[in-house]
């Protein structure tokens, strides 16, 4: 059974007065319930545009993608649906962060919550746990720039985590890290969420990888 279904995504740009650009050709991929997927390849190869079409940040030139069998980017009100799956069952942590700079720490792992995608009880106490079970309970009243490169990160995986999502999208999140850092946010992606969640991860790190269920390759918008 497989949750997330990515069915022949193709995706190219044309620049004003210059032919088509393919960036991504065909891709199609399953992602089973709570399995951990690394894609690998070098720069340019496509894996930040399907991440993000996996998300439903970016659309497809032509595909498909199916959560939990419904479509992302075909049939009626598919623009609204994109925008709650979205809310409710995914998790962004990407390799700058993107944190909101104005808001402390704990203001901005509550913020997923305000779509009203999902229901919690109360937003601010599970932020502070989440927060506390990244090992920030004594920084709560920070902004994110009074933070370390790697505790911002520990802010993106509190964040990611707050819906308990059925699967996190992450590209290159140990990316701006030093290695011991990268490992120890690794193991935090692991271990924080009380809940199980798919993994599509984009890594230039062995390590990373090698913690991953299965490694693709994405090579010239193929899947190797
Ligand atoms: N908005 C855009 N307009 C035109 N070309 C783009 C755009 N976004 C990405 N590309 C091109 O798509 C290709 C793949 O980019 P990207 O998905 O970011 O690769 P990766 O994350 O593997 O380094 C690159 O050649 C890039 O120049
Ligand atoms: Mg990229």
């Amino acid at each position: 059974m497989s949750m997330l279904e990515v069915q022949n995504v193709s995706k190219s740009y044309r620049l004003l007065g210059q032919k088509r650009i393919p960036v991504l050709e065909d891709v199609s991929l399953s992602v089973a319930p709570g399995e951990h997927v690394a894609v690998i390849g070098r720069s340019g190869a496509g894996k930040t545009t399907l991440l993000n079409i996996l998300g439903g940040l970016d659309r497809p030139t032509s595909g498909d993608v199916l959560l939990d069998g419904d479509s992302l980017f075909k049939g009626f009100g598919a623009a609204r649906r994109r925008n709650r799956i979205r809310a409710a069952k995914i998790g962004f942590v990407f390799q700058s962060f993107h944190l909101m700079p104005e808001l402390d720490i704990v203001e901005n792992v509550v913020l997923p919550a305000m779509t009203g995608a999902v229901k919690i009880k109360s937003p601010r106490a599970r932020a502070k746990e989440l927060l506390a079970k990244v090992g920030l309970a004594d920084r709560l009243d920070h902004l994110p720039n009074e933070l370390s490169g790697g505790e911002q990160q520990r802010v993106a995986l509190a964040r990611a985590l707050m819906c308990s999502p059925r699967i996190v999208l992450a590209d290159e999140p140990t990316g701006n890290l030093d290695r011991l850092t990268g490992a120890e946010i690794m193991k935090l992606l692991f271990e924080v969420s009380e809940t199980p969640f798919a993994l599509v991860m984009v890594t230039h790190s062995q390590e990373a990888a090698a913690l991953c269920d299965r490694i693709l390759t994405l090579d010239h918008g193929h899947i190797l």
